[in-house]
């Protein structure tokens, strides 16, 4: 019992210590699917930017054509360039035995990222990126400290720097913290611009983390005013069975 109040007490410390590091919270990304255009605009981006690196290998290109209403020919055209067959799925161009000697560590699959992630830990992750010449591709990045993967998107972004703060920690020492991010060179896009492309990218992962999720959507409703009918049904039929009983 003892050990394991202790053990129990060394978790929360450790957590508490933890939550006291001064990070700054995620930002929302009030990422949406029920936003057709958006959705487009995310698979562009992320074919171009993601897909040489990472896989999404639940997603098939047919499903996406539909879902996404897109005709198939415009799928095959424009987003499909590491197969030729609509029925494959979003498999990447690099060998992975490659990623590894690149990187230390093989990108991983998509797929299913924005239910493991959740979509504001990706949307800040992919706002987070900052120069670190301490790292050796030069950035790190706010909510995945020292990450292998290199800022991608700095073309359009731009880089960004920390501004610190000093702040005292439990023990009363000094110590300095990331207060948030400022540009120190823009890029393609302006910051409004940036944020907007970067909730469509997480739009699309949250899509394909869970596809049955616009058809669940667009079959809820009818569902619920299904349910709400046969209450009505239900309830004269009750009042008929009973109005001779008092
Ligand atoms: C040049 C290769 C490369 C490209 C392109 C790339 N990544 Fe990565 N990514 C990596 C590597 C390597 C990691 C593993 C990082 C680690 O574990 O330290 C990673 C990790 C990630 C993670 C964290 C996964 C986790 O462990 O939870 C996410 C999310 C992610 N990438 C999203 C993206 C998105 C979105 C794009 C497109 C905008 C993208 N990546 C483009 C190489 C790449």
């Amino acid at each position: 019992m003892k050990r394991t109040l202790a053990t129990l007490c060394l978790l929360f410390g450790a957590v508490g210590a933890w939550g006291a590091e001064g990070t700054i919270p995620l930002e929302k990304a009030h990422s949406s699917i029920d936003d057709p255009a958006s959705l487009q605009r995310g698979a562009r981006i992320f074919v171009n930017y993601c897909l040489s690196c990472h896989a999404a290998s639940y997603m098939r290109y047919n499903r996406m054509a539909k879902d996404l209403h897109l005709t198939e020919e415009m799928v095959q055209d424009n987003l499909m360039f590491t197969t030729d067959k609509i029925v494959d799925t979003m498999q990447v161009a690099m060998r992975s035995t490659d990623a590894l000697k690149w990187f230390g560590v093989a990108p991983p699959d998509l797929s299913v990222i924005a239910r493991a992630r959740g979509t504001d830990w990706l949307y800040s992750f992919l706002l987070g990126f900052y120069a670190d010449p301490a790292r050796p591709n030069g950035v790190n990045n706010l909510v995945f400290k020292d990450t292998a993967m290199p800022h991608v998107l700095v073309g359009l972004q731009g880089i960004q720097q920390p501004v610190y703060r000093t702040e005292q920690d439990q023990f009363g020492e000094q110590k300095k913290v990331i207060e948030r991010l400022e540009l120190m060179s823009s890029g393609q896009l302006t910051e409004a611009d940036y944020r907007r492309t970067v909730r469509d990218l997480v739009n699309f992962l949250h899509y394909v983390g869970e596809p049955a999720k616009l058809q669940r959507l667009a079959l809820g409703k009818w569902v619920l005013l299904y349910l709400f009918v046969l209450l009505l049904v239900a309830y004269r039929l009750k009042a008929e069975y009973w109005k001779d009983v008092h």
